[in-house]
């Protein structure tokens, strides 16, 4: 197929350059999740990824950050081929490329406390000197607007807009270029998901990351990300600016996504706008 680019930067400026990028799952039959996938991020963007359940955005996110193999396409990150990493580079990708998984609260280890999540990703990847650590969880927990407090207990014991934030927290403890967000806030209630999607924008916006937010939901990519992607049953159908593609579709199947939540887009922007002027570091 035709697969339409982001504009902005070409594949040498690019972070992250995606190209032709498939995920099928072995089966029968086996399910083509990704059929052909071509996007790049540059340093600093913010890219939305949007489509109805089971069009293949976690399939796409799971593969850009190497949990599952993809089936065909190439990856490039700085410009070189990932799958021609040395275990150095790898590794290093790994780190600089973090993903926030969509079930923030099942992605912790009920049997760690929070403090010694963030620890345990700090030791192994011997980010910094043992003695070095407290003062670094520290940072993440104001990083991410938690109380020092939550150090001490386990996700059970905390919301789940918390639990959210101890996993952005474990991401930005690995010093990342890239962070994917896989619908960040799709199980919080509106107030606290204004929240970590200001966390989401402060990360972007202040910390100069690369975000690519992914998300069932328009507004939610309206309030976050300068380009969109709309995918269809495991293709890119539509790319471009956000407000462009959201206020002028092109293709039938993002008028068809629209129609179905008509204003939403603009009532969740006010209040993000809103919630926005009250500062990123809120508790939720
Ligand atoms: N591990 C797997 N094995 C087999 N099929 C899978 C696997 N993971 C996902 N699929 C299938 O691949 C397709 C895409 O799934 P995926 O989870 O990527 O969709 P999604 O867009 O993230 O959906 P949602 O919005 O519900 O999270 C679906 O048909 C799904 O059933
Ligand atoms: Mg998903």
């Amino acid at each position: 197929m035709g697969v339409p680019v982001p504009e902005g930067g070409g594949v040498m400026d690019a972070l992250l350059a995606v190209e032709n990028l498939r995920v099928t799952y072995p089966g029968r039959p086996p399910v083509e999740a990704v059929r052909g996938v071509s996007f790049q991020l540059a340093k600093g963007a913010s890219l939305g990824i949007v489509g109805e359940s089971g069009c293949g955005k976690s399939s796409l996110a799971k593969t850009v950050i190497g949990l599952q193999p993809p089936s065909g396409g190439t990856l490039r990150y700085e410009g070189a081929d990932v799958a021609a990493f040395d275990k150095d580079r790898r590794l290093t990708y790994r780190r600089e490329v973090q993903m926030v998984f969509q079930d923030a609260v099942g992605s912790l280890n009920p049997r760690m406390t929070v403090r010694q999540t963030l620890e345990e990703v700090l030791r192994v990847h011997r980010i910094l000197p043992a003695a070095d650590i407290p003062k670094r969880l520290t940072e993440l927990l104001d990083l991410v607007g938690l109380p020092s407090r939550v150090l001490n207990v386990y996700p059970r014991e905390i919301s789940g807009g918390q639990c959210q934030r101890v996993s952005f927290a474990r991401c930005l403890a690995l010093n990342p270029k890239v962070i994917i967000a896989d619908e960040p806030v799709s199980a919080l209630d509106v107030s606290v998901q204004a929240r970590i999607l200001n966390l989401v924008r402060f990360l972007q916006r202040e910390l100069g990351l690369s975000v690519i937010l992914i998300s069932h939901d328009l507004a939610v990519v309206r309030t976050i990300c300068a380009d969109v992607a709309v995918m269809h049953a495991g293709e890119f159908v539509e790319t471009g600016p956000t407000v462009r593609v959201l206020d002028a579709p092109k293709h039938p199947y993002t008028r068809h996504l629209l129609q179905a939540v008509p204003d939403v887009g603009r009532a969740l922007a006010a209040r993000q706008g809103r919630a926005a002027s009250a500062g990123h570091a809120a508790e939720t």
